[in-house]
């Protein structure tokens, strides 16, 4: 799937206004997915001939580390704690709702509005099975209340069913 990019003035405009005095590579990466919600492929150049570095090197820190994303996200992201406790409270069996419900794959990248992610402890161990939708932490998650989530979600971000 290809992803709408910058382009290259845009990419070397986003990378000129986040490499400030002092800053690294790890640095200017977090700034640029905070500004937009990932790294386009058009600022590995920019990234690269501003820290002389080679793109193949941007590239490789870029793929290396999980956090950064190289798409726009998903309007809804679902991250479902997988680990032990959660595990023990039903966690699968959730988890296969969920996929039959969104139509998506857990942890295969995402299609049209929707990611959902494995995550290994939310620290809700006490409170399982835990998730997180958008960034916001939700416990004791059943079927039912799944399903309210997400429409609440896809909502919210305006997105249609
Ligand atoms: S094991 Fe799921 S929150 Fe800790």
């Amino acid at each position: 799937m290809t992803h709408p990019q910058p382009n290259a003035a845009a990419a070397e405009e986003l990378v000129r206004r986040h490499a400030v005095q002092g800053a690294t590579l790890m640095t200017i990466l977090h700034a640029i997915q905070d500004e937009i919600g990932y790294v386009p492929e058009t600022a590995i150049a920019p990234l690269a001939r501003t820290l002389s570095l080679s793109r193949a090197e941007v590239h490789g820190v870029i793929t290396y580390y999980h956090h950064f994303r190289s798409a726009p996200p998903a309007h809804v992201t679902v991250q479902l704690c997988r680990a032990e406790a959660c595990r023990s409270m039903g966690t699968e069996a959730l988890k296969d709702h969920i996929e039959s419900h969104t139509h998506c794959t857990f942890d295969s990248g995402h299609a049209e509005d929707t990611e959902l992610e494995s995550v290994f402890c939310l620290g809700q161990c006490a409170l399982s099975p835990a998730m997180m939708i958008n960034g916001e932490l939700h416990a004791r998650v059943t079927p039912v209340k799944f399903d309210r989530l997400y429409a609440a979600a896809r909502e919210k971000t305006e997105v249609t069913a």
